[in-house]
């Protein structure tokens, strides 16, 4: 892919493809009354024919016959002006993508829309979105369902090439991570395992000059990691704690971690899953891979904050070895668990990197994990759930995310649940009763942060959606990413 800022005639301009744009209320804009004129009236005749409604990111696809420079005008929805912003661009981009990556080779965008910096970072970084696919196990890549190397150019009034190459390089930087994160969650688990997941984070961690430890089981039991140790008995795949940090500059304005699960593969353990829910369960590892796509920019994106990265990786497996319902584990700060059920293994493997986060003594923790199909339940797919102790810091996380348009909604922590986890032997049981399962899994956390203020996002739906989506690919969609990108940025 290539993006490219260019002047000139968008009706001369030699291309495959022009994209023009419509909001809902307004009629027709400059550029697409152009066209219309030059086709004769064929736009506004299919806009009615097909009664044409410019949601956000539809598209209305015209063959010019030699009419314009360009073979096909691609006219899309830009939603309501009044709900416009930068992440309306990002949408376009996405549908845009989808729409032409089989067939243009060159593409030219004339929305007739200020070109701001973020307009124009979020419209390729929908392009950069658009065009993923996980195709590196089809040994069959003919020409049908080959991605084509598109390359884009953008005709945006008031910006300038500084500002263009600067958006450039943030929309590339974010996207990639994204894709990254994606391929993370995509991989099958017999090649993601927590060693793999080790490798990645030393190699983020030379490639972007952050300080790396890696704790294998050895190092976890000796430390007293004992939630995580026990979850990872049960599999023949050596578990790994993995701690990235990330220095600014200057004189951090703030200490901050960020905590991934990482469970590889999630069978339930001797709780065993039934098959149709085992299924997909590669993705379990969400957490830790927005964690790790988030520290592979981070030295381009140089936030102020220091960043502390945390990733409990582990299979979840039946092996002799396994721990069972009834056991008691002792996490690192010296609580003990009773294991009700051997399936709710996120929360103990993250009881240890939450106490770890704490120790070094952040100032505040984000943690984002695949934690429970309840909130899948309460939210649905396209939605993550955000809980914490501190009504500050979740703000913070709603604000970010509103920002990136990620869709995150806050459940509440809720003191007449909190018996559900009361243990008869141990300090906390890992699970409670069916209802509100996503907020007792929160409420376990807390077990584990102290006083540290901390927000707890569970992206169990949106981070692998089997059908996919509007503005996501089928399967990982890299969700967080950009949430916490920007909630580092605006510290
Ligand atoms: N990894 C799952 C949660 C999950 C379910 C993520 C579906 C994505 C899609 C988690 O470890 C789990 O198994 N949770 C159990 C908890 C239960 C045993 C209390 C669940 O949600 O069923
Ligand atoms: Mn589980
Ligand atoms: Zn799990």
């Amino acid at each position: 892919m290539e993006f490219k800022l260019i002047k000139g005639d968008p009706l001369k301009l030699k291309s495959n493809v022009l994209v023009i744009g419509k909001f809902e209320e307004e009629s027709i804009s400059k550029t697409v009354k152009k066209v219309n004129e030059a086709l004769k009236g064929t736009i506004s005749q299919l806009i009615e024919e097909e009664s044409y409604k410019s949601v956000i990111g539809k598209t209305l696809n015209v063959n010019t016959v030699g009419k314009t420079g360009s073979d096909r005008i691609l006219l899309v929805g830009l939603g309501k002006k009044s709900e416009f912003s930068p992440n309306s661009l990002k949408k376009v981009g996405i549908a845009v993508a989808k729409k032409v990556k089989k067939f243009a080779s060159k593409v030219i965008f004339n929305l007739d829309i200020e070109g701001s910096n973020l307009n124009s970072q979020n419209l390729i970084m929908g392009l950069i979105l658009g065009t993923y696919e996980f195709n590196k196990y089809k040994s069959n890549n003919d020409d049908s369902s080959s991605t084509t190397d598109t390359k884009y150019n953008f005709i945006w009034s008031k910006l300038n090439q500084k500002d263009f190459d600067n958006s450039l390089q943030k929309a590339t930087g974010i996207a990639e991570a994204t894709c990254f994160t994606r391929d993370l969650v995509n991989e099958p688990p017999d090649t993601m395992t927590p060693t793999r997941l080790g490798e990645l984070a030393k190699e983020i961690a030379d490639e972007n000059g952050l300080e790396c430890e890696i704790f294998n089981n050895v190092d976890i039991r000796q430390k007293g990691m004992g939630g995580l140790y026990a979850v990872s008995k049960g599999s023949l795949e050596d578990p790994r704690f993995i701690h990235l940090t990330y220095k600014p500059k200057k004189k951090a304005r703030k200490t901050v971690a960020i905590v991934g699960k990482g469970i590889t593969f999630d069978s339930g353990g001797l709780c065993l899953k039934p098959a149709d829910y085992m299924k997909t369960m590669k993705m379990d590892m969400g957490g830790s891979a927005v964690v790790l796509g988030v520290m592979k920019v981070i030295s381009l994106l140089k936030p102020s904050v220091k960043v502390h990265a945390l990733i409990s990786a582990s299979e979840n497996m039946t092996g002799g070895g396994a721990y069972k319902p009834d056991d008691v584990v002792t996490a690192l700060n010296g609580k003990t668990i009773e294991v009700v059920n051997t399936d709710a293994e996120g929360r103990i493997v993250l009881s240890d990197a939450l106490s770890y986060a704490v120790n070094l003594g952040v100032e505040e923790i984000v943690d984002l994990a695949t934690l429970t199909g309840a909130c899948i339940v309460a939210l649905g797919n396209y939605t993550a759930g955000v809980m914490g102790n501190n009504q500050l810091i979740i703000n913070k996380i709603l604000k970010a995310a509103n920002t990136v348009g990620e869709k995150v909604w806050q459940l509440p922590m809720d003191e007449e649940l909190r018996k559900d986890i009361d243990s008869d032997i141990a300090d906390v049981k890992n699970v409670g009763s069916r209802y509100g399962g996503a907020i007792t899994a929160a409420m376990f956390l807390e077990n584990f942060v102290d006083d540290t203020p901390w927000a707890h996002i569970d992206i169990a739906g949106p981070t692998f959606i089997e059908k996919g989506g509007e503005f996501y690919p089928k399967g990982a969609t890299g969700f967080g990413v950009q949430t916490i990108l920007q909630y580092l940025l605006e510290r």
